[in-house]
């Protein structure tokens, strides 16, 4: 496992992939779990090369987010990723990606502006901008990104087409804890009576998830049952809706493909998760 800390080191490398290998990518902002590392092991599974990058992208927090809190530890994630068939892993500066006067910022409008992107004006056009510049950077043929950010592989999936690059995304499932929580590098934030709150998530999506299999496909109707465990668990629902998994447009009426996707507050972290309602 090789560590790449210049974009010069990253572009001299990427030139040069052999036509006849499979490239496999996988963005990360560190701190790995084991979400991150199925994403890992699906690319050393699928790919010739897998090249892991991790960097805490300044441009996707808000001014009163997370950004200096955000947990880090390199040396346990490289210590992590020694156990997997990496084969770099790309470690930027901040000011190596945003030198002074940059000034280009990518924007994939609508799907950016729905769900979290209400909440967090600006957030996806940090993901975008940072996306498209380790792709340009590392030429991946294949990006492994999971599906518990649902919008941002949405999201991502619209700025790749839309953009004509070749990479393409392989979608991976949320991985949970034995006790349903989606693992996510901000459950670090969680201990005690905010962990067990934060379960009102996975409940959430189980209890909607059950109504659709008796049968019931009014939203209303689960919208009201799944609120209701959100708020009996004392956490605050930012947004819960059922939309179409590529369009991300709420539906009135539930069908097979329908996405529940939500984010709640527990004590002053922000958790999001989503499930397809069928089974
Ligand atoms: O999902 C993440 O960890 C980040 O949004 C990503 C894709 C690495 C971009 O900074």
């Amino acid at each position: 496992m090789q560590l790449i800390q210049t974009l010069q080191e990253m572009q001299a490398l990427s030139q040069n992939w052999q036509k006849d290998k499979t490239i496999g990518f996988v963005p990360t902002m560190g701190f790995l779990h084991e979400g991150h590392l199925s994403l890992v092991e699906a690319s050393t599974l699928q790919c010739d090369t897998t090249i892991v990058s991790i960097f805490i992208n300044p441009s996707q927090f808000g001014a009163n987010e997370d950004l200096s809190s955000y947990p880090r530890n390199m040396e346990r994630d490289l210590q992590l990723l020694s156990s997997y068939k990496v084969d770099y892993v790309f470690i930027p500066t901040a000011e190596d990606i945003y030198p002074q006067f940059y000034r280009t910022w990518v924007n994939v409008e609508g799907i950016s502006e729905v769900l979290c992107g209400a909440s967090r004006p600006g957030h996806f056009r940090g993901v975008a901008t940072v996306v498209l510049k380790l792709v340009n950077l590392v030429n991946p043929d294949l990006m492994f990104m999971g599906e518990k950010d649902f919008q941002q592989v949405a999201v991502l999936k619209t700025m790749l087409s839309d953009l004509n690059l070749h990479c393409k995304i392989v979608p991976c499932p949320i991985i949970r804890e034995a006790d349903g929580l989606a693992m996510s590098s901000r459950n670090t934030y969680l201990s005690g009576e905010t962990r067990q709150q934060a379960l009102c998530l996975s409940k959430a999506i189980h209890k909607a998830k059950q109504l659709y299999s008796q049968g019931i496909r009014d939203i209303k109707i689960l919208l009201q049952a799944a609120s209701k465990i959100i708020v009996d668990n004392n956490a605050e629902i930012d947004y819960i809706q059922f939309v179409h998994p590529e369009t991300l447009l709420p539906v009135e009426i539930a069908e097979t493909d329908t996405r529940m996707i939500l984010a709640v507050k527990v004590g002053k972290t922000r958790l999001i998760d989503n499930a397809q309602l069928r089974a």
